[in-house]
């Protein structure tokens, strides 16, 4: 099958794939029955991957084109399966819509992602997505709560509320907030609808395109595409096991300005790695040196499950510097979107003066429902709860990476949250691992996803432990473990 792929294209080249060979099924030029080449010999022929193929194939099947059978390969489906296709289509191809700059970069990144990331329910041991465990929700708990809110206030909390954030939420926070050593009266402290619309927010505040941005690399991968949209410059900085490499950070603000930084200092995203006292003093002061905000994203700060906690970077701040971030996405549930940000008052309020031309505020009855449940001590409840499962996952995890992992194989040892970083020999490449677990029903998330930068992170992946249990840790770290000697194997001969 000869199919010209555009490499310099915004369209990802799966999408070409798959667009190529949906237009031959509709042109009858593909007949229903017809066999498909294998992906992998598709791949060797067009020169591309194997896993941009099977993405291909894979998105082909959901919509209903194509069909595959173990033994029987890929094929074309019958007619009747396709009719209601191409007349979806056809309407759908009436009107071509011409999109904005920011929205083509968001669009190849989210395509990007997808084929990086993309699992299905078919998937048994998901060791992706930085997702906490539905089945620990505290369900009930928190159903009581949120009855009672609407019992109680209901009629103020489906009103319009202040952009800002509920008063009662902002206070509680700050209060949690002396906990560890940060002072940000309520005033400081906006709600935001998740911290991921808190980095929105924030570069919209402080950046302008082309402006110097300071990242980790590798970073948080959803944080990629934010920047890519405002269209700044982005300036990697390695991390190592104590995070951001400090030295090459200094002589970077040497050479040229920099508009923002970006840090998790701990539990950093993707590697796991945390910024001991001395680096994050030394932070503080080449920040304010250097007179640059700092968001310090500390995303899964309740999910320390070992060791002992280190002050954040926000605490040692005495100029104003460090924008600090929380999230109630991890330690209880993502879906009610409720994060926030503390910062100087002059920060805080354009902050909020985006977020109210953008959404108002963020939803008032979840406020108010995370607030009750909060102040009834049902999140401390629930995190103690959380800290004794998580201990013995890690520790699982940490144990059968021991005991299957060849031994060129090195991963992270973080004291919290929910992943962890596995390097691979430079021969090994994470995809092809990832293509082979996928035929296990396994799930992880290769190391591209977190770079910006081109070819970096090719053999490394994240390994999520919050939604597998003991016997998935047990059972998909063996079958990881012989996958990887076997392409080991294949490598040296
Ligand atoms: C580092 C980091 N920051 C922010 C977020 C987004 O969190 P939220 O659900 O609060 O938007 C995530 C989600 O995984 C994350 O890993």
């Amino acid at each position: 099958m000869l199919i010209r792929i555009d490499r310099e294209s915004v369209i990802p080249v799966y999408e070409q794939i798959k667009e190529h060979i949906r237009g031959l099924i509709e042109a009858g030029q593909l007949k229903p029955g017809a066999r498909l080449p294998s992906s992998r010999n598709l791949a060797d022929t067009l020169g591309v991957n194997r896993t941009t193929v099977c993405t291909a194939y894979e998105e082909l099947e959901a919509d209903g084109y194509l069909a595959s059978h173990v033994g029987q390969g890929t094929y074309v489906t019958a007619p009747d399966q396709l009719v209601g296709k191409t007349s979806e289509r056809r309407v759908a191809q009436n009107f071509t819509p011409k999109f904005s700059r920011r929205s083509d970069f968001l669009s190849t990144f989210a395509q990007r992602s997808e084929t990086l990331t993309g699992s299905s329910r078919a998937d048994r041991i998901l060791f992706s997505g930085l997702t906490p465990e539905e089945d620990l929700f505290p369900v009930e708990t928190f159903r009581t709560v949120l009855n009672s809110v609407m019992r109680e206030r209901g009629r103020e909390l489906l009103q319009y509320g202040n952009p800002q954030g509920y008063l009662p939420l902002r206070e509680y926070i700050s209060s949690r907030l002396v906990r560890y050593s940060i002072s940000a009266p309520a005033e400081q402290i906006a709600i935001v609808t998740g911290s991921q619309q808190g980095i929105d927010l924030i570069m919209r505040t402080l950046t302008d395109p082309h402006d110097r941005v300071i990242i980790e690399s590798p970073s948080y991968g959803e944080l990629l595409p934010v920047l890519a949209q405002y269209e700044v410059d982005v300036i990697p900085i390695p991390v190592g096991s104590r995070g951001m490499d400090l030295d090459i950070l200094e002589q970077k603000l040497n050479e040229q300005p920099a508009r923002l930084i970006y840090s998790m200092p701990n539990f950093h995203n993707p590697t796991g790695a945390t910024m001991e006292l001395a680096d994050r003093k030394r932070l503080v002061d080449i920040v304010a040196q250097h007179k640059i905000p700092l968001v310090e994203d500390d995303y899964e700060k309740d999910l320390r499950f070992e060791g002992t906690p280190i002050v954040p970077v926000k605490a040692l701040d005495t100029t104003g510097t460090i924008i600090y971030m929380g999230t109630f996405s991890k330690g209880l549930f993502p879906g009610v979107r409720v994060a926030w940000v503390a910062a100087s008052r002059e920060i805080i309020d354009r902050i909020v003066l985006a977020k109210r031309y953008s959404d108002f505020h963020t939803n008032l009855l979840m406020q108010a429902a995370i607030t009750e449940f909060c102040v009834q001590g049902h999140y401390d409840a629930h995190l103690r709860r959380l800290h004794k499962i998580y201990q013995l996952r890690r520790r699982r995890l940490l144990d059968a990476l021991k005991r299957e992992f060849p031994d060129s194989v090195s991963w992270t040892k973080p004291d919290g949250g929910y992943a962890l970083w596995v390097t691979m020999p430079p021969q090994v490449d994470a995809e092809d691992l990832l293509l082979l677990a996928k035929e296990h029903g396994i799930f992880f998330t290769p190391g591209r996803k977190f770079y910006m930068e081109k070819d970096c992170g090719k053999s490394s992946f994240r390994l999520c432990y919050s939604r597998t249990d003991a016997e998935q840790i047990d059972e998909g770290i063996a079958i990881l473990g012989s996958l990887i000697k076997k392409l080991l194997k294949q490598t040296i001969s």
